[in-house]
């Protein structure tokens, strides 16, 4: 009999994937309540010959080396991979996979709970009348921006972003995207959007949501110049990565009012967030849960799983985001 594939999955996911995994593979799912320290990490991958790591897990050449010539395949629980060092994993004849498609809606649906928290001040309204505030019916009692009627900006035009521009359109929105390639005519009538530069985008628009993946390129794509274009009374969404938005100059555009307000899921120093950023009543700010409904949660832990599968049975995993990998 063919010796069992190794499987090694970083922290607990929901059951429906680990039993992918097991029926054709002995594996071991840390116990470890929290994310692996780096000494366990490199411990436990060695001799694997796949890994199930989460994108809190960073997955660099060390940790490959350390897993060993067994490394067939990183299947990353998570859309974005950057978590993962893509490159050195190629040159080690490594696949790497991800999850896309089945959390679009679940974390559109996110980015759309943040913008109209942020626009009708939720957040802020709660506390107050939480902590006893509430003297009944006001005026001028926290008037905040309508979201109908608006214009939408979307940064990155993928999946993410098309389910956002869909919405939108239920609100009757404008919608303009910023994107490195711009679709085709007939895409751009189908999700009722048009093309701008990043810049117009920025002047423009009442939000801007940003949906671009976290690389090189893009790590601070919004800093100061981009904030500074932003109108005064609107509100910056980012449900992508937080390293895409430079922290500290957010915290100055917030103060400074160079921008009304800010919809946060995700930080540049995760678990971290900017001291600041919690004082201001002006941002709504939630622990990296674009993902999290139980029926999402448990797509990605099925469509990790079959990944590595796929992978560990010689064929070519469905979500391969390496695909340079077969060539060599
Ligand atoms: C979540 O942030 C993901 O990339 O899946
Ligand atoms: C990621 O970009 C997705 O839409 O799944």
């Amino acid at each position: 009999m063919m010796k069992q594939k190794n499987v090694f999955v970083t922290r607990r996911i929901p059951e429906e994937g680990i039993g992918i995994l097991q029926r054709s593979c002995q594996v071991e799912v840390s116990d470890y309540d929290g994310v692996l320290p780096r000494e366990i990490l490199l411990h436990k991958v060695a001799g694997r010959d796949g890994i199930l790591p989460l994108l809190t897990d960073t997955i660099d050449s060390e940790i490959m080396d350390a897993a060993g010539n067994s490394l067939k395949i990183i299947a990353n629980y998570a859309v974005g991979y950057n978590n993962i060092d893509v490159y050195a994993a190629t040159q080690r004849g490594i696949m790497v996979t991800n999850t896309p498609g089945v959390l679009t809606e679940t974390t559109a649906d996110l980015a759309w709970a943040l913008l109209m928290c942020c626009s009708r001040r939720i957040n802020e309204s709660e506390r107050y009348l939480r902590t006893g505030k509430f003297r009944g019916w006001e005026p001028l009692l926290f008037l905040g921006t309508d979201v109908h009627g608006a214009t939408l900006g979307l940064v990155g035009f993928g999946r993410i972003a098309k389910a956002m521009a869909r919405r939108a359109s239920g609100f009757d929105m404008r919608v303009r995207y910023y994107d490195m390639n711009r679709v085709g005519q007939e895409e751009e009538e189908k999700y009722h959007v048009e093309y701008q530069s990043l810049g117009a985008l920025l002047r423009e628009s009442d939000f801007v949501s940003l949906h671009i993946p976290l690389t090189k390129e893009t790590h601070h794509f919004i800093g100061e110049k981009e904030l500074k274009q932003m109108k005064k009374e609107a509100y910056l969404i980012n449900t992508a990565r937080g390293p895409i938005v430079d922290e500290k100059v957010l915290v100055r555009a917030l103060q400074e009012g160079w921008i009304r307000g800010a919809g946060l899921d995700v930080f540049e120093q995760e678990p971290a967030v900017e001291a600041d950023l919690l004082r201001m009543e002006n941002v709504v700010v939630v622990p990296h849960i674009g993902s999290a409904s139980y029926a999402t949660r448990t797509k990605m832990a099925t469509m990790a799983a079959e990944n590595l599968i796929k992978a560990l049975e010689g064929t070519i995993p469905p979500n391969l985001v390496n695909p340079e990998v077969l060539k060599r």
